[in-house]
């Protein structure tokens, strides 16, 4: 047994390289909301934090940080290639965001998937003390739960899925759709973003499985010696910090930084902002082309709108991003070189990552706020921007395909697909008349400020210790 009462285990370990003024490198824990998250708990309890760095053959010692030990899993560049950009982003990814590219099933990645999935579960079991609780995170690490509950019957092993998970008709393409809802089985508590997340699994659970369901709890039945026991299936939608946002809000020097940049846009009447990563699932092409249209029909000018898009660099080695980000570059530029003048420019293109200082700023510079994501598990950017909105002004435009669609309902809800009505809430929200915009503000300022990312993982692991009901952002 390991010394550590409480571990999570990612993909991603939070940690940045900072290299000090005699050249020597070392790594410290970043920030970000899970982390914030789970950071008290971490300091009440012994715990460890298991994951990859980031950097592909290279092996690293744990190391402690703060209240907690962080454990590094090491990945060879040909892990990374066929479990990381293979089978977890070109697989999984794309298969659970509705196919919207096709997903690609090759014998290698689903091997490179298991042999990694195994030595996450091995580095976890090796650290956690007896009946300690693990968490496992996300999509690429769906086999962990099974792996660990049969090599530490122990532990009470809870995972959380943050992306959405497929219709059954949709999940039945992949040729290991058996291990994997196994894998994930092997879990005490499943947690999901929506409530359809958690139907979508049982679906599958009855369908492959066979086994018995009753009120989203799986009866797994005895396995040679392995005992029968009972996995829950849950939503319990994520949140941000929103201490984090509502505190940078206020900055004076961010607030000073939102004017500016508004007047570095030339004082237009009206800001509209995008900020995604560059991916496939947000629907950047779908709101570029509304855009466009908006501009050719006379209903915004340049003169009076300005659209910014941040599209933060994402895995650039898989084919399907690499064709996106030309796609949107091509985009942007048939835009901009059909309506730009001298002065004034469509959109702002910005291929970058910003410090979440810049990030709160332009929340508080943008009137309006796109998020028309094609499928997402929960888009967090559009509780940031409601959280950053002291003052109740501005408006949402916001997907009804992303899991905040459930809660944020006094958005302006759009389907993407739909390029009038995705035309037709754009203006509605830029015309939103203001009384009526504070109104709608209000309550879903109410909604986030009362349920941050603290709440959500207290819900889930008092859940998990306790067997109680989820949905806490209900
Ligand atoms: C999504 C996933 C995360 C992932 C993040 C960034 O939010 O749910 O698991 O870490 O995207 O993607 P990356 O591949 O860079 O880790």
């Amino acid at each position: 047994y390991g010394d550590f009462d409480f571990i999570v285990v990612s993909n991603r370990l939070a940690v940045d390289r900072v290299t000090d003024d005699e050249g020597n490198s070392s790594w410290r824990r970043s920030p970000g909301g899970l982390v914030t998250a789970l950071a008290p708990v971490m300091a009440k309890t012994d715990g460890a934090w298991v994951g990859w760095h980031g950097a592909p053959d290279e092996a690293l010692d744990p190391f402690d940080e703060g209240n907690m030990r962080l454990v590094p899993v090491p990945l060879s560049e040909d892990e990374v290639e066929l479990y990381y950009e293979g089978f977890s982003n070109a697989t999984l990814w794309p298969l659970y965001h509705d196919v919207i590219a096709p997903p690609e099933f090759h014998r290698t990645w689903w091997d490179a998937y298991r042999r990694v999935n195994e030595r996450f579960a091995k580095a976890t079991a090796a650290s956690a003390a007896h009946g300690a609780t693990v968490w496992v995170q996300d999509y690429q690490l769906q086999l962990v739960p099974k792996l660990l509950r049969k090599a530490r019957p122990d532990l009470v092993i809870g995972f959380f899925n943050h992306i959405p998970f497929p219709p059954l008709e949709i999940f039945a393409q992949l040729p290991w759709r058996r291990q994997v809802i196994e894998g994930l089985l092997g879990a005490d508590l499943i947690g999901f973003q929506r409530p359809s997340d958690a139907s979508n699994f049982l679906r599958c659970v009855r369908r492959f499985l066979g086994h018995t369901i009753r009120q989203q709890q799986v009866q797994v039945p005895a396995d040679g010696d392995a005992p029968a026991y009972v996995s829950r299936a849950e939503a319990f939608p994520i949140s941000i910090d929103v201490n984090a946002i509502t505190e940078l809000a206020k900055r004076q020097d961010i607030i000073e930084r939102s004017r500016e940049i508004r007047r570095e846009l030339g004082n237009p009447k009206h800001v509209l902002l995008g900020v995604d990563r560059l991916d496939y699932t947000k629907g950047i092409g779908h709101r570029l082309k509304a855009y466009g249209e908006l501009l050719e029909d006379g209903s915004i000018t340049v003169e009076d709108a300005a659209l910014i898009q941040v599209a933060s660099p994402s895995r650039e080695r898989v084919e399907q991003y690499r064709l996106l980000r030309e796609e949107i570059e091509g985009a942007v530029g048939r835009i901009n070189g059909t309506y730009d003048t001298m002065k004034n420019t469509a959109i702002r293109y910005l291929h970058h990552s910003y410090p979440v200082e810049e990030m709160v700023a332009l929340y508080l510079a943008a009137d309006v706020m796109l998020v028309t994501a094609l499928r997402d598990g929960m888009n967090l950017v559009a509780k940031e921007y409601v959280a950053a909105r002291t003052e109740n002004r501005g408006a949402l435009v916001l997907s009804e395909f992303a899991g905040a669609a459930d809660t944020l309902r006094q958005a302006v809800l759009v389907n993407p697909h739909d390029i009038d009505g995705l035309k037709s809430a754009m203006v509605t929200a830029l015309n939103m008349p203001p009384a009526e915009g504070i109104r709608r503000m209000r309550i879903m300022r109410r909604q986030v400020l009362q349920n941050d990312v603290e709440r959500w993982s207290q819900a889930f692991l008092t859940a998990l210790r306790n067997g109680s009901a989820g949905n806490s952002d209900a």
